[in-house]
């Protein structure tokens, strides 16, 4: 694809400049389409009310101010996860923020949640489309906030009307103190007023609410989170956000840098974390398995490890937007080759073999 072939071009600039470009092209209609492309019915599915062509979206942090999901979508996205966004425009970390490691095939961010605001995001959800495909609102707080759970549920507010989803992000790892909002009592609070400020502005029949958490949580939190979400009635999760750990095998220059990692080698644990996640729900929550997806056979992992969907980021930098629908094919060739007719059939299945 015409567009797989500006990558040389794009590896030439700075990660930031290039991703910045990669946007700009994509709402400007510039990018590829895959128009007149029919996804193996069997890799269709619904949930949250919402029906999902194939299993395959673009994770939170590639369209963060709502700027880029029509011409996302138009790659074969199933789904866009725009976001986080914050009540108010905040720049996040001073640059250098973004950092390559091609080696590794990752990357490490410690952007900070840089965004125009819920005000400007929410004015291009509200000129949207609703039939181009599903879109859900990532949602945050604004650094240094004493009452971040007020944060959310204006995010909440904001987007009840225009989003088909919305994600709880508490495990951005740049936004100090953020993760702490993963701590059993915190959370509970700041999801009773997520879910306060939904039936305010949409009665019962308002968009999923799906809670976003980190990599790095050991048993004991994460059977914490789990109960906290089952207890109050949270829809889904999605697992998970970068991590802060440097596995002893990164090779790439950047390692150092502080921030969150993402890409090749957050595959591992992050699917570890999905698979006691989808054990602890005991299979009964939609999960989207997020991290280091950069192949048809890593999703199918991550789906047979428990996810309903799957969404990825980082392998587009490395391998292009013609990524996100040759996976949903290679998919639906997995599907064939088990004798598989639904993806329905595989979630899960390995949950309890992954460690
Ligand atoms: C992210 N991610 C992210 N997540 C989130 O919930 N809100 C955000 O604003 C961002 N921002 C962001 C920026 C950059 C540059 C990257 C690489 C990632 C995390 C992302 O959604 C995903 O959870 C992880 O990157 C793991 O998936 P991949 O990238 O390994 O496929």
């Amino acid at each position: 694809m015409l567009a797989d072939l500006a990558l040389p071009l794009l590896r030439c600039l700075d990660p930031e400049t290039a991703h910045r470009l990669t946007v700009r092209a994509l709402s400007a209609g510039l990018g590829p389409s895959t128009g007149g492309w029919v996804p193996d019915a069997r890799l269709g599915q619904s949930l949250f009310g919402l029906r999902f062509p194939h299993p395959v979206g673009i994770a939170a942090g590639f369209d963060k101010d709502a700027e880029a999901f029509a011409g996302a979508l138009k790659l074969g996205a199933a789904f866009v996860e725009v976001g986080t966004m914050t009540p108010r425009p905040q720049p996040g970390n001073p640059r250098p923020r973004l950092f390559r490691l091609p080696e590794d095939g990752a990357v490490i961010n410690r952007n900070g949640f840089n965004n125009s605001g819920l005000e400007a995001g929410a004015a291009r959800l509200a000129r949207r489309d609703r039939t181009q495909g599903i879109v859900g609102a990532n949602v945050g707080a604004n650094k240094g906030v004493e009452t971040p759970e007020s944060d959310y549920a204006a995010g909440v507010r904001a987007t009840a009307p225009l989003a088909d989803y919305i994600t709880i992000n508490v495990s951005s790892p740049n936004t100090p103190g953020l993760r702490d909002l993963q701590a059993p009592g915190p959370l509970r609070e700041l999801l009773r007023a997520a879910k306060a400020a939904r039936k305010d502005v949409t009665g019962e029949t308002g968009p999923a609410i799906l809670l976003k958490i980190a990599p790095d949580l050991d048993d004991a939190q994460l059977e914490g989170i789990v109960g906290v979400v089952l207890d109050e009635g949270i829809d889904g999760m999605i697992v998970s956000n970068t991590t802060i750990a440097r596995p002893a095998s990164l090779k790439g220059a950047s390692k150092g840098e502080t921030g969150g990692l993402s890409g090749a080698p957050l595959f591992e644990p992050s699917t570890a974390i999905l698979a006691k996640t989808y054990r602890l729900t005991g299979g009964k929550l939609p999960l989207i398995g997020v991290g280091g997806i950069d192949s048809g056979a890593a999703a199918y992992t991550k789906i047979k490890a428990g996810a309903s969907l799957v969404q990825l980021y980082t392998a587009l930098i490395y391998k292009g937007p013609g990524l996100v629908r040759r996976i949903a094919e290679e998919l639906g060739t997995l599907l064939e080759r088990d004798g598989c007719s639904s993806v329905t059939e595989v979630i899960g299945v390995e949950a309890g073999a992954t460690p």
